[in-house]
């Protein structure tokens, strides 16, 4: 089945680097909560580009290299163009079936499109090595991005509240530890604009062109005689560990 990411695979490392100091915000907040040491075996699955993936086990020394298992195959063919990778193009229902040790695994901005999650819940359960952690990146409901209204709602509406997924994780087994992380910064209003228009995020493929523009309208507007609008990160960090 065609996956919006098949689409913006070529472009998805530039329309979502945001800022070098967004991204290490993003790579320490992982590193933080995943406690990567030099000898993990690293798994990310929806890894997309791997841009991540590579960012990470560099900063962790990883010996190991990292898989990056992702699903669009254009994705995967981009982050297979890094040779420090493993690159397996499947989904994570597919992944979860594998016999495989690791002992860190990363769900980065992709648990809210795993299709059924308790059986990835239990696969993950059965590979992680025993004092292993698997963590979830996600985001709150209520996103504090400069998003119009209608992308506001269409968030809201596609994202489950954290507890669910920590109540999942539980039932399976694991320890759920939920943290937060926060990184307020500015973008030039140029760059946003054409990360909307570029879609840089699945809830915006429903919107038309025009709709896009509508918006990017009502977005400049609550931002008068400004070059930037205020862009506010929150991440929710679910950290489950098996021990
Ligand atoms: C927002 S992107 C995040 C990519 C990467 N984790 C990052 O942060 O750069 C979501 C990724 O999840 C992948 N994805 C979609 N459905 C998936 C599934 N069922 N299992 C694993 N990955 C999936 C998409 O193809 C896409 O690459």
């Amino acid at each position: 089945m065609k996956n919006h990411f098949d689409d913006i695979a070529e472009d998805y490392n530039d329309i979502w680097a945001f800022t070098p100091g967004y991204q290490e915000f993003m790579r320490n907040a992982i590193l933080e909560a995943l406690v990567l040491q030099p000898n993990d075996q690293l798994v990310d699955v929806g890894g997309g580009t791997g841009s991540y993936t590579y960012l990470i086990s560099q900063q962790a020394g990883l010996l190991n290299k990292p898989y990056c298992v992702e699903p669009s195959a254009p994705m995967a063919a981009v982050a297979a163009q890094n040779r420090q990778l493993k690159v397996c193009c499947e989904d994570a229902n597919q992944f979860a079936l594998r016999d495989i040790r690791y002992d860190k695994l990363l769900l980065k901005e992709v648990v809210h499109h795993i299709k059924d999650r308790p059986a990835v819940w239990q696969g993950v359960f059965k590979q992680l090595n025993d004092v292993g952690r698997m963590l979830i990146v996600t985001r709150p409901r209520k996103l504090n991005f400069p998003f119009f209204d209608a992308a506001k709602q269409a968030f809201y509406h596609n994202q489950a509240d954290a507890n669910i997924w920590a109540d999942e994780l539980s039932l399976a087994g694991f320890n759920v530890d939920i943290q937060y992380a926060t990184y307020e910064f500015e973008l030039d209003k140029p760059v946003w604009f054409n990360m909307l228009r570029n879609r840089f995020m699945s809830d915006l493929a429903p919107f038309s062109d025009a709709d896009i523009e509508a918006g990017i309208l009502q977005v400049d507007r609550q931002y008068p005689k400004r070059s930037t609008v205020p862009v506010v990160e929150q991440l929710v960090l679910i950290v489950a560990d098996k021990k």
